[in-house]
C-alpha cells in the first residue's frame, strides 16, 4: 500500500517538473525569436513637476527637491520654474517675503496670524539676547527645557521649586532652562524686559530670543533650541521638552531613563503620541489650518504639552529640521522632521496630556508612576511635587 502511494507521489512529483520544463522552455524560445524583449520607454517615466496647490506642501516639496541630488542639478540656473525660484530669500537677517501675497491663495481672506506665519516662513534664525553660555558646562543626565512666556514669572517659579529644581536630583544631573521669544515686540504687551534681566541674573535659566513670542511661533522656538543644544549643551543625555503648565515628575522620568539599554536609550523619542490625526478644518479651534496651505495626514508626533528624547536625537533633529520647511504647529513639525528621519515617536502611558480622570487628581499615589500631567496651576505643581518627594508616602 505504501509504496503504492509513494509512487504515485513520485509520479505526480515529474508531471509537475515536466510542465514547469514545458513552461520554461518556451519563455525563453520567445526570448531568442524576439517577442520578450525589452522595451526602452519612448518619454520619462517620471511624472511632469507639478507644483502641490498648499502652500507649506509645495515649500516642502522645493526642499525635497533642492536636497536631492539627482533633481537639484536639474532645477538649477538657468531652469527655474519661477514657483522654485527662492532667490531674494535671504533667512538671515531675515527679511519679510511679500510673494506670498499672491502664491497663497485666498490669502486676503486668512486671518491676521496665517498671514504673520507666511511672510516670515523662511526666517529659521534671529539673534538670542539672553543666553546661558555654561549652563551645561558639566553635561547633564537630563536636561529640562520649558517653553515659557515673558509674563509667566509665577509659572517659572513653581516649576524651579518643584518638578525643575536643578542639580543633582536621585543622584543624576538636572539642568533646567526657559525658552522664551520677545513678548513685547508690538503686541501691547507692558515692558517686563528689566524684570526679566533681574529674574534671569538670578536664576541664570532664561533663554530669550529675539522674535514675536506668538503660538504659530513656537515653531521657530523649537528650531532655534534645536540649534542651542548643539551650541550650548550637546552633552546632555537625554532632553525632556514640555509646556509651563503640567506637571512633570522627574523622579519617574530618571527612573525610566536610567533602566534604558542601548540601542534603546539613543534611539529614546516618547510622550504623548498622536496618531492618524489631520489638519482641523473648523475655523472656530485653535489648530485650525486652511486647505491654501496644508493638506493630508499628519504624521505620529507627540503632543507639545511635553516629550522626552536622547541627546542623539536632538543632534539628528537639528540636522534634519533644514530639509522641513516650518509649519505653524510645533509638535506636528517635530513629528515631520522625525518621519524625515525614519522615525517614529513611541507612545508612553505616563504622559497624560489631556489629564487624568477628576477622581484621581487630589490622590498623591495617582501621580507616582506618571511622567507628566497637564494642565496643573503653579500652585498645584508645588503641592505634587510634595506629596512626591515625602519619604512617608506609601503606595501599592
Ligand atoms: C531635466 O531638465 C530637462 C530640460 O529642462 C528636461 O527635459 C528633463 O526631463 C529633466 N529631467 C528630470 C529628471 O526632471
Ligand atoms: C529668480 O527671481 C529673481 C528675483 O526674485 C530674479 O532676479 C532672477 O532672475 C530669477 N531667476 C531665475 C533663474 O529665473
Ligand atoms: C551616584 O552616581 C555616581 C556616578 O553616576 C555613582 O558613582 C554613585 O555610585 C551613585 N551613588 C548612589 C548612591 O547611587
Ligand atoms: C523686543 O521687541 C521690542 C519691539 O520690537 C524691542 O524694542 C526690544 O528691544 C526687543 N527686546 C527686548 C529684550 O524686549
Ligand atoms: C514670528 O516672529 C517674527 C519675528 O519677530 C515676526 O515677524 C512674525 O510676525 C512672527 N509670526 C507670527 C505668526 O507671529
Ligand atoms: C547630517 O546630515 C548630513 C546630510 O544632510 C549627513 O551627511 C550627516 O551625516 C548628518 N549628521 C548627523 C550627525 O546625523
Amino acid at each position: 500500500m505504501a509504496r503504492r502511494r509513494l509512487k504515485l507521489v513520485v509520479m505526480v512529483i515529474m508531471m509537475v517538473n515536466f510542465f514547469i520544463f514545458i513552461i520554461i522552455s518556451r519563455h525563453s524560445s520567445q526570448d531568442k525569436n524576439g517577442l520578450n524583449k525589452i522595451r526602452t520607454p519612448s518619454k520619462p517615466f517620471w511624472a511632469k513637476l507639478v507644483p502641490k496647490s498648499a502652500y507649506c506642501n509645495r515649500q516642502q516639496q522645493i526642499l525635497d527637491l533642492q536636497n536631492n541630488p539627482v533633481l537639484a542639478a536639474n532645477y538649477s540656473a538657468p531652469y527655474v520654474p519661477d514657483w522654485l525660484n527662492d532667490t531674494g530669500l535671504s533667512s538671515y537677517p531675515c527679511q519679510p517675503n511679500f510673494k506670498v501675497t499672491t502664491q497663497v491663495k485666498e490669502y486676503n481672506s486668512l486671518p491676521v496670524r496665517f498671514k504673520d506665519f507666511l511672510i516670515f516662513m523662511h526666517c529659521r534664525s534671529y539673534p538670542i539676547m539672553v543666553d546661558q553660555p555654561d549652563v551645561c558646562k558639566e553635561p547633564p543626565f537630563l536636561l529640562l527645557a520649558v517653553k515659557s512666556l515673558a509674563p509667566h514669572f509665577d509659572r517659572r517659579q513653581a516649576i524651579r521649586q518643584s518638578w525643575g529644581r536643578a542639580g543633582l536630583v536621585a543622584n543624576r544631573t538636572v539642568v533646567t532652562v526657559f525658552l522664551l521669544g520677545n513678548a513685547t515686540a508690538g503686541d501691547h504687551h507692558p515692558d517686563l524686559s528689566g524684570m526679566l534681566r533681574y529674574e534671569s541674573v538670578h536664576h541664570r535659566d532664561i533663554i530669550q530670543w529675539d522674535y514675536r513670542d506668538s503660538f504659530f511661533n513656537l515653531t521657530v522656538k523649537e528650531v532655534l533650541f534645536l540649534e542651542w543644544i548643539q551650541t550650548r549643551c550637546a552633552g546632555a543625555r537625554f532632553v525632556f521638552k514640555g509646556d509651563d503648565d503640567v506637571f512633570v515628575n522627574t523622579f519617574r522620568i530618571l527612573d525610566f531613563l536610567g533602566g534604558l539599554s542601548e540601542p534603546k536609550a539613543r534611539d529614546l523619542f516618547v510622550g504623548d503620541v498622536i496618531t492618524n490625526a489631520g489638519p482641523h478644518r473648523d475655523k472656530k479651534v485653535k489648530y485650525f489650518i486652511p486647505e491654501s496651505m496644508y493638506v493630508g495626514a499628519y504624521p505620529p508626533y507627540a503632543g507639545g504639552g511635553g516629550y522626552l528624547y536622547s541627546g542623539d536625537i536632538a543632534t539628528r533633529l537639528h540636522n534634519v529640521s533644514r530639509q522641513v520647511a516650518l509649519y505653524p504647529i510645533d509638535d506636528v513639525y517635530t513629528g515631520m522632521c522625525l518621519r524625515k528621519l525614519g522615525l517614529a515617536p513611541e507612545k508612553h502611558k505616563g504622559f497624560r496630556t489631556f489629564n487624568i480622570e477628576e477622581k484621581y487628581r487630589s490622590n498623591p499615589c495617582a501621580y507616582k508612576s506618571l511622567m507628566l500631567v497637564h494642565p496643573r496651576t503653579p500652585q498645584e505643581m508645588i503641592q505634587i511635587w510634595a506629596w512626591l518627594s515625602n519619604p512617608d508616602l506609601k503606595c501599592q
